[in-house]
This record gives structure tokens, C-alpha cells and sequence, in this order.
């Protein structure tokens, strides 16, 4: 039996805020954080769903020395970008939050010292990279050289990327230090670590023995992580921007970025309710983490052993994360501009939303890479939901209006094709609740537009148009049974489209339906005039 839960908590990973989000974030993370979200309000949950916008790290430091401003203003500039894009598309976040909040700061200030109090961390001194010149010390990105593999001459001390190798600081060829081009020094340094092997053991039982029912490319990573066997980890840096290391002798040092973002999820929920304590603190909240495959590990590792340690709070119980998206082809790039960026995508195809939530669903990378194509965009749009669901909705309206005003037409005596065809509509509830509880979306959408299908055959089936002269009865309970089933459209396409299921409702002039009514006859009543068809 599984473990029924009272509330639920959604988060969706922070997006670093120095870059606009694209396509591959949104098929990665949002579109299916949303629409579970709104599965779960649907059908009448305590439910929320946090994110924000990760604020901290080296990149933005980099970013910001580039363009001649500070850290602060490149995250100021993201921040307001992805937020209104996310509102653009519909993304239903009950607070969309930033790491550089004060309840933020606190919150993960607290965090750190109670796990330093409690002697949870060890403190190591080693040797790092150092800028005589710039008086700092040197992240691996603000290390260059020359790359060992494919000598271009600007390769980061973390990663070359001409040829996509990782490296380390000590395999480039004359290193130096990007700041000031001086040669680099090594100094000492103190920073504390959380020894993840510690954890090892409750992650090995909570995971491999808790959590077998997780996604094989999640449960696989963490399998393989804990077969290596973890190592400390350092939660600080030297850096001038993030949030200071809370605790005397630490001066110019600050919080890792991935220590304080997981944070952001309580912090952010503490911002949206003075009840925060009862989604964090009280095992009956489910808490389901959506994230890419490359957060895996800190979603599933680090993350829990942090929360193991703090000892107040729940753990995740799923991180259902996504694979890859590529476009056309090709892996999708940041700094190779290769990216379909979502506030272009607003701009350019307005009223358009819900195809791009449609195709990113439908195509969504959930068990394996997968690749964008304006093709494959088009004939989904042109097949699936013109052909498909536009056509249905739009023939059952205006056939409605043509015959008779606009005013529905009851419903006479049921054929057993008629009966057939609401069995089907009547089983469509139990398979999207299964399929979308165990995060399988893709599935999900298929069995949504699958009420469409059902719909479009039936009238294909049944021609009203033809019988109209010959059997006028008999239409009246055609159209309302399409009718019907385009009200039961309203309800089932929601969480994946809620713009055209707002869109369906005001057509049949109607108030949003509950779930539970899925695969009902009497959602539109006989009598009840609907509004004017618009093309979907
Ligand atoms: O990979 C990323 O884009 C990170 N900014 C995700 C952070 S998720 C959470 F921990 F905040
Ligand atoms: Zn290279």
C-alpha cells in the first residue's frame, strides 16, 4: 500500500540567474513541476509549489566582471527576466523567490550554524590557487591555460570548451589567472567540509532499500556515487559574492553556492507562509524535488544529508529528474547561443503557449536524451492539436450553435455505441492519475489528448451532419454527448494547458470543473447556452 500523505510540497530547481531560461530547462524541470502541481490542486490537495531564482555561484561573478557590472545587477536583470517569462507560460509557482532575499540569508545562515555548533563539519586547510596580483583567491573557472587535449588557449581551469573535456586547474598548460593574467600561486586556506561519508549508511538504507520505486537513471547515479563511496565536501568558498560563512575566522569567505540553493526551498517557503513549519517539519508532507539529471546528485545526496544532519526537517520523498533536450541535433548551449530562450519564444508566437507546453511534454526527455525540431514542432502542432483537438471542440461548438442557437440539446436514448464511447471516456481518469502520480507525463498527455481523439472518432462515427435532415432526434443527443466530452476536455487538459482550458470553459460558458467529475455526462446541462466558437 503506498503511504498516503496530507499535503504536498513541489520544488522546482532554482535556475541560476545569470542567463534566461530555455526550452531545455522547461522540458527538464518546469513544465513537469507544473503540471503535477496543478494535477494535485485539481483535484483538491494541499499543495505547494516553490522556486526561485539561484543567485549565487562563480558564473555570475565571471558574467558580471565581463559586462563592467556587479553581481548584483546581472542578478537583478535575470531574476526580473525569468520571473515574468515563467508567468508568461503559465508556470503556476505559489512563490517564485530569490537566494539573494533576507529571509534567505538568515535562513541559511541558521542552517550552517547549527550543523557548526552541533560539530557536524570538519575544517581543512589546503592549498589553492592564488591572485598576488588581484589579492584573491582563484575559482577553477577564473583559471585559464592552455588545454592539454585540443591546445586552445582558453581553457578553464574546470573545463575546456572547444572539446568538452573536465580538467583540472593542474592539467592546462601555463595556467594563469584570468583576473589579472599573473602566474599563479598556491596559499593555504581554511574551509569547512560536511563528510558525506558519514552519511553513507542512512543514504544507502533511505535510498537503495527506501526508494527502489525511483526512476532507474536516478536511483542508477546514486547507486553508483554511493558504490565509489562519498568524500567530504567543502560549503565554502573563497568569494566575494554569496552569503558570508556565518561564523568568526571566516572573513572573505562565503556559503558554496550548492550549500545555500536547496536552502532557497525552505526559505522561499518560509516567505510564502507564517505556516512554513507544517510543509518542512511533519511527515505527512510529501516533498518531490523536480530537477535535471545533472542535479541529481545534490538533490539526492548532498541535499538529504545536509537535511539528515539539521535533523528537523523531512526528506525528499522523489526527484523524478529528466534527461537532456537537445535542438536539432545538437546539445543545447549557453554560451554558443543554442537555445530556443523562452522570452524570445513569448514574443514571437503570443497566444501560443500552450503548443509550446504541449510539445515539450510531449517530447519530454524522461527516460532518455531527446531532441527539439521546429519540424516535429510544427506537425505536432498541425496533427495533434489542430487536427485532433481543434477540430473536435471546434465542430462540436459550431454544429451546436448552427443547429440550435447555442442552447444545448438534451440528451434522448442512449445507442450502445453511445455507451461505448462514455466506457472509454470513463476510463481515462484512472490512467492519467497513475500515470502522472508516478511522474510518467508524457503518458499522461497522451491519455488527456486521448478525450479529444475519443471525441473527433465519435463524430466522425456518427456524422450529425448527415443525419440532421433525416433524424433530428437523434442529433440532439450526439451534440450533447460531444458536448460533454469537450467539458471533460476542460478538466484533463488543465494541468498541461491551462490556457486552452480556460479557453474551453469560457466557450462553453462555464465555471471551472472538479476533478473527480472526469468522465461525468452531465458536466454541460440541457438548456445551458454557450458562448461563441473561437478557433482553439
Ligand atoms: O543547475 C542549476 O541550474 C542550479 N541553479 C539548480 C539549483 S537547484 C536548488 F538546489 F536550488
Ligand atoms: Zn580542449
Amino acid at each position: 500500500m503506498a503511504k498516503e500523505f496530507k499535503r504536498y510540497l513541489v520544488t522546482s530547481a532554482l535556475p541560476y540567474a545569470n542567463g534566461p531560461v530555455h526550452i531545455g530547462h522547461l522540458a527538464g524541470v518546469y513544465i513537469p513541476s507544473d503540471i503535477y502541481t496543478r494535477y494535485l490542486r485539481l483535484r483538491g490537495r494541499d499543495v505547494i509549489s516553490v522556486c526561485g531564482s539561484d543567485e549565487h555561484g562563480v558564473p555570475i561573478t565571471i558574467k558580471a566582471r565581463k559586462e563592467g557590472v556587479t553581481p548584483q545587477q546581472i542578478v537583478d536583470r535575470y531574476h526580473a527576466l525569468i520571473k515574468k517569462s515563467f508567468e508568461g507560460l503559465g508556470m503556476s509557482f505559489d512563490i517564485y523567490s530569490r537566494t539573494s532575499s533576507p529571509v534567505h540569508a538568515q535562513t541559511a545562515s541558521d542552517f550552517f550554524r547549527k550543523l557548526y555548533a552541533e560539530g557536524k563539519f570538519i575544517e581543512k586547510t589546503s592549498e589553492q590557487y592564488y591572485d598576488e596580483e588581484a589579492q584573491q583567491f582563484l575559482a577553477d573557472r577564473y583559471i585559464v591555460g592552455t588545454c592539454p587535449h585540443c591546445q586552445n588557449e582558453k581553457a578553464y581551469g574546470d573545463q575546456c570548451e572547444k572539446c568538452g573535456s573536465t580538467l583540472s586547474p593542474d592539467e592546462l598548460i601555463a595556467p594563469h589567472s584570468a583576473l589579472s593574467g599573473s602566474p599563479l600561486v598556491k596559499r593555504e586556506t581554511k574551509h569547512w567540509y560536511l563528510p558525506l561519508d558519514k552519511y553513507e549508511g542512512f543514504l544507502r538504507e533511505w535510498i537503495l532499500e527506501g526508494h527502489k520505486e525511483w526512476r532507474p537513471n536516478v536511483y542508477g547515479q546514486c547507486k553508483s556515487w554511493l558504490d565509489l563511496g562519498l568524500q567530504p565536501r567543502a560549503v565554502s568558498r573563497d568569494l566575494d559574492w554569496g552569503i558570508p560563512v556565518p561564523v568568526e575566522g571566516a572573513e572573505g569567505k562565503v556559503l558554496y553556492v550548492w550549500f545555500d540553493a536547496p536552502i532557497g526551498y525552505i526559505s522561499a517557503t518560509k516567505e510564502l507562509t507564517p505556516d512554513w513549519e507544517r510543509y518542512w517539519k511533519d511527515s505527512g508532507t510529501k516533498m518531490v524535488h523536480f530537477i535535471g539529471k545533472d542535479n541529481i546528485v545534490f538533490h539526492c545526496i548532498v541535499f538529504p544529508s545536509m537535511l539528515k544532519a539539521h535533523g528537523e526537517y523531512i526528506l525528499p520523498e522523489n526527484a523524478p529528474a529528466n534527461e537532456f533536450l537537445n535542438l536539432e541535433g545538437d546539445k543545447i548551449s549557453t554560451s554558443r547561443n543554442w537555445a530556443v530562450w523562452l522570452h524570445e519564444y513569448l514574443d514571437e508566437f503570443p497566444g501560443k503557449e500552450d503548443v509550446l507546453r504541449y510539445v515539450l511534454c510531449a517530447n519530454a526527455p524522461e527516460s532518455k536524451d531527446n531532441d527539439f525540431t521546429w519540424k516535429d514542432f510544427q506537425a505536432r502542432n498541425n496533427n495533434e492539436l489542430v487536427a485532433v483537438l481543434g477540430n473536435f471542440v471546434n465542430r462540436a461548438l459550431v454544429l451546436t450553435q448552427k443547429y440550435y442557437g447555442g442552447e444545448v440539446p438534451a440528451c434522448g436514448t442512449l445507442t450502445d455505441y453511445d455507451r461505448g464511447t462514455l466506457a472509454e471516456l470513463q476510463a481515462v481518469k484512472a490512467t492519467l492519475e497513475q500515470n502522472i502520480e508516478n511522474y510518467r507525463f508524457r503518458e499522461a498527455l497522451k491519455e488527456a489528448m486521448n478525450v479529444a481523439r475519443i471525441g473527433n472518432k465519435y463524430l466522425a462515427d456518427c456524422e450529425p451532419w448527415k443525419l440532421v435532415k433525416t433524424d433530428p432526434e437523434r442529433v440532439k443527443t450526439i451534440l450533447n454527448i460531444a458536448l460533454q466530452i469537450t467539458a471533460n476536455l476542460s478538466i484533463v487538459v488543465e494541468p498541461f494547458m491551462p490556457f486552452t482550458a480556460a479557453k474551453l470553459l469560457a466557450m462553453l460558458r462555464l465555471e471551472p470543473l472538479d476533478w473527480e467529475r472526469i468522465g461525468a455526462t452531465d458536466l454541460v446541462a440541457a438548456g445551458h447556452r454557450i458562448g461563441t466558437p473561437e478557433l482553439l
